[in-house]
């Protein structure tokens, strides 16, 4: 069985992710995205928000796990017998960042491979962050996140406007 781990902060899931996840998800046979708690960032939505953002998003994905990681992914992968991690690459501002951290968790995991997949044109310029911004500000995000969350993320931003 060949597993692998789609990490993220997920803050909250865009349809970038989603096109990634639904790609690499035909590429193993289970494939586990994982919100990892990174002490360093404040995340807007917590992570049983996050958590239940991507189970609804990624319900007609039979094998997709969703999960969340508090330490090393390469521990984490170690735990799940995970082949691979997968990550999605925007654009070559992307790449030295996750080039660094592929290295770091080879080092530290020797089984674990980094599977970079390229993003799909129409997302490229698309991140979370631009989604909490053009949210916060009363900006439409319907073509940033799915259906099946965007009542919520609004909803969200519109709370603390109101404030
Ligand atoms: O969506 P993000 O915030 O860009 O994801 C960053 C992520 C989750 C890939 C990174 O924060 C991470 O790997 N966190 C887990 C902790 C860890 O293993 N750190 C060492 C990596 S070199």
């Amino acid at each position: 069985m060949r597993i692998a781990i789609c990490p993220g902060s997920f803050d909250p899931i865009t349809l970038g992710h989603l096109d990634i996840i639904r790609r690499s998800s035909k590429l193993f046979d289970v494939l586990i995205v994982a919100v990892t708690k990174n002490p360093n960032k404040q995340p807007t939505f917590s992570v049983e928000e996050r958590m239940d953002f991507i189970r609804r998003c990624t319900q007609s994905i039979p094998n997709v796990r969703v999960d969340c990681c508090g330490g090393l992914l390469a521990d984490y992968a170690k735990e799940k017998k995970a082949c691979a991690l997968v990550k999605g690459l925007r654009a070559v501002t992307d790449f030295e960042y996750e080039f660094q951290m592929a290295l770091i968790n080879k080092q530290l995991n020797p089984e674990l491979e980094t599977v970079f997949m390229t993003t799909s044109s129409e997302y490229m310029y698309l991140s979370s962050s631009a989604v909490r911004q053009v949210a916060g500000y009363g900006g439409d995000v319907s073509q940033f996140v799915a259906q099946e969350i965007l009542e919520d993320v609004e909803k969200r931003f519109l709370i603390g406007r109101s404030e």
